[in-house]
């Protein structure tokens, strides 16, 4: 046995007893002669000492160990000398008296310090991420990781839902991005293709009667990375037959106050609120909305209606909205402040940014000369507005004023320091438009596999952007964590949807053949659900980026650092894909990203 207890987990229970320890060297430090060496591994860090009195040529061996050498140390525990305790390490009762060292592997001087969390640049962290791994951050992140899908693996199978996997090497499962393609050696020509999600297979093992599946689901897509964005990312994707949208809120409830309970301690409150989303753009401006503070956006457009400057005259003869915020203490904003709200509203696309400071009875601001009595009155009265408040406003095409506000508010809701890490504020949004126009194009707003609203079936050919959706998001804080949705189970339904998308007969037959021929043999109603499971874990943590969370993540340009992938292939290899390179201009993985 190589080992008989984790340093980091020795108590007062094992004074007196012989132990023997595996692990790294963090600190080697000499204090009257004696060595002291923090010693750790995953359960955490012990103090170990050598004395010199006791065995010189022991001694002598322990003071040549560096940061990071891998020792095994057998010794007895004792009580730390009164003043030595040190209450903030879970050891810090205690100390071994060491009586045998083996040096097991020895270490190099590493690129960063790794007894800490310091700053140090994240193309350094990337590409030594098994020593990043190393560091308290990602230890703590890494083994909260495991908690959550345990807890999630827990609950699943106590509600009766199994977990079953699903092909890697697939076709073409459309969830909006670009897919990563396979080639294969056997049909030459031929690709398979990674699954953006399991979408059609959750849907097949549906109408196989597994009639609640869930899997802990690696996908892939081909999209630009982000904080919140991986190439490559991990979904606890759900599946049930027989249930409609409530089942889904229920489970998902139960599951969550479970997993937060188990892993935070913490009890969130149910059920969770529900805004549609035209109430989430109206009054957030986004479909996420972040509901750890108000603000919310009101209309101006009547209130703007009659006031003589060109351009508010100009936007309303156009048919445009105007969209505000009522910014409490904002009259006290300072110019420079004031001004970078407004480089922002232009970064985002809007013309401008109207700001009046409502102060002493008056409005104040470039506008206020065109503001009348009754103007006045309007604005005062929409906005809200107390004695001291800033209202802001921009005018334009009435989804993108939303979309700009909502931006607004959220680096508002930052600067004036109204979100708080630990604070969780869940929320539903329900009744997604089906389609959205995307450059004179139709595309799904979720996935083709989405079901219209009931009454709404009539108007696919008629009016199909007029067509709502059984979908749902399930968003935490701001951020998207899950999509879902009721399905179609309707065959003739399904190829309408994939003909209004623009897929003849021949593609559809093509590409889901298969699945519609599925539906033919007895498919139950069926609706699910695929938190991302990233985004969820670093939201619990207060990590800004999902790459914090995630063992070996990828560049924002979907490198690894670490193993200088994507890499050429050799040419036999290629041969043997039937596969010819066009030259282009070439792309190194360790680009900054
Ligand atoms: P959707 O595409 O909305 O739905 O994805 C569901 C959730 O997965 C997470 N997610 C991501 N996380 C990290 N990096 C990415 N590139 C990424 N893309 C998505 C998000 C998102 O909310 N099949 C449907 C689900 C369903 O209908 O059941 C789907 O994949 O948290």
């Amino acid at each position: 046995m190589m080992r008989n207890h984790s340093c980091g987990k020795l108590t007062q229970a094992e004074v007196g007893q012989e132990v023997l320890l595996c692990g790294w060297v963090k600190r080697n430090r000499n204090l009257g002669g004696i060595t002291f060496l923090d010693m750790w591994d995953r359960g955490g860090t012990v103090q170990v000492i050598f004395d010199p009195n006791l065995d010189e040529r022991l001694h002598r061996q322990a003071v040549k160990l560096r940061a990071e050498d891998v020792i095994q140390v057998g010794g007895a525990v004792r009580l730390r000398p009164k003043k030595d305790r040190n209450p903030d390490m879970a050891t810090g009762e205690v100390e071994v008296l060491a009586s045998e060292l083996k040096m097991l592997a020895d270490s190099t001087t590493p690129p960063f310090e790794l007894v800490g969390d310091e700053d140090i640049s994240e193309d350094l962290r990337l590409k030594y991420r098994y020593l990043d791994l190393r560091r308290p951050r990602l230890q703590r992140n890494i083994i909260f990781r495991h908690q959550v899908i345990k807890a999630i693996r827990d609950y699943m199978d106590e509600v009766g839902f199994i977990e079953i996997e699903t092909p890697i090497l697939t076709k073409s499962t459309p969830e909006g991005a670009r897919d990563y393609l396979v080639p294969s050696r056997i049909y030459p020509g031929r690709f398979y293709a990674l699954p953006q999600s399991p979408q059609m297979y959750k849907q097949l093992l549906i109408m196989a009667g597994f009639d609640r599946y869930f899997q802990i689901a690696r996908c892939f897509r081909d999209e630009d990375s982000r904080a919140d964005r991986q190439a490559e990312f991990t979904q606890l994707d759900i599946e049930a037959a027989f249930v409609d949208e409530e089942d889904i809120y229920l489970l998902m409830e139960g599951l969550l106050g479970y997993v937060f309970e188990e892993c935070m301690d913490l009890k969130i409150a149910q059920p969770f609120p529900r805004l549609t989303f035209d109430e989430a753009m109206t009054k957030y401006g986004t479909d996420k909305p972040d509901l750890r503070f108000g603000m919310e956006l009101w209309e101006a457009t009547e209130a703007f209606a009659g006031v003589e400057a060109d351009f508010i005259a100009k936007i309303i003869a156009e048919g445009g909205s105007f969209i505000g915020l009522t910014v409490p203490g904002g009259a006290e904003f300072s110019r420079k402040e004031r001004d970078e709200l407004e480089r922002l509203a232009k970064k985002l696309g809007a013309g401008g940014l109207i700001q009046l400071k409502w102060k002493g009875g008056k409005l104040e601001g470039a506008l206020a000369k065109f503001i009348d009595q009754g103007a006045k009155e309007r604005l005062l009265e929409v906005s809200g507005a107390s004695d001291g408040d800033l209202i802001v406003a921009v005018g334009g095409q009435l989804s993108k004023s939303q979309e700009v506000m909502g931006q607004i508010r959220l680096a508002l809701g930052e600067r004036l320091e109204l979100v708080k890490s630990d604070d969780f504020k869940w929320l539903w949004v329900t009744d997604f438009p089906l389609f959205e126009l995307t450059d004179g194009v139709i595309n799904s707003s979720h996935h083709p596999f989405t079901a219209p609203r009931e009454g709404d079936i009539s108007l696919l050919d008629s009016d199909p952007l007029k067509v709502y959706a059984r979908h749902y998001d399930l968003v935490l804080n701001g951020v998207e964590l899950g999509s879902g949705s009721v399905r179609i189970h309707d065959a003739v339904v399904q190829r309408r949807i994939f003909n209004l998308l623009g897929l003849s007969d021949e593609e559809v037959e093509e590409r889901f053949g298969f699945f519609l021929e599925a539906f033919s043999y007895g498919c139950p109603p069926h609706a699910g659900i695929a938190p991302g499971l990233d985004r969820m874990i670093a939201v619990m943590l207060g990590e800004f980026s999902i790459r914090e969370v995630i063992p070996f993540p990828k560049t924002l340009r979907a490198a690894s650092l670490m193993t200088s992938s994507p890499s050429s292939v050799d040419k036999t290899q290629l041969d043997e894909l039937g596969i010819a390179l066009k030259p282009k201009e070439e792309k190194k993985p360790e680009d900054k990203g």
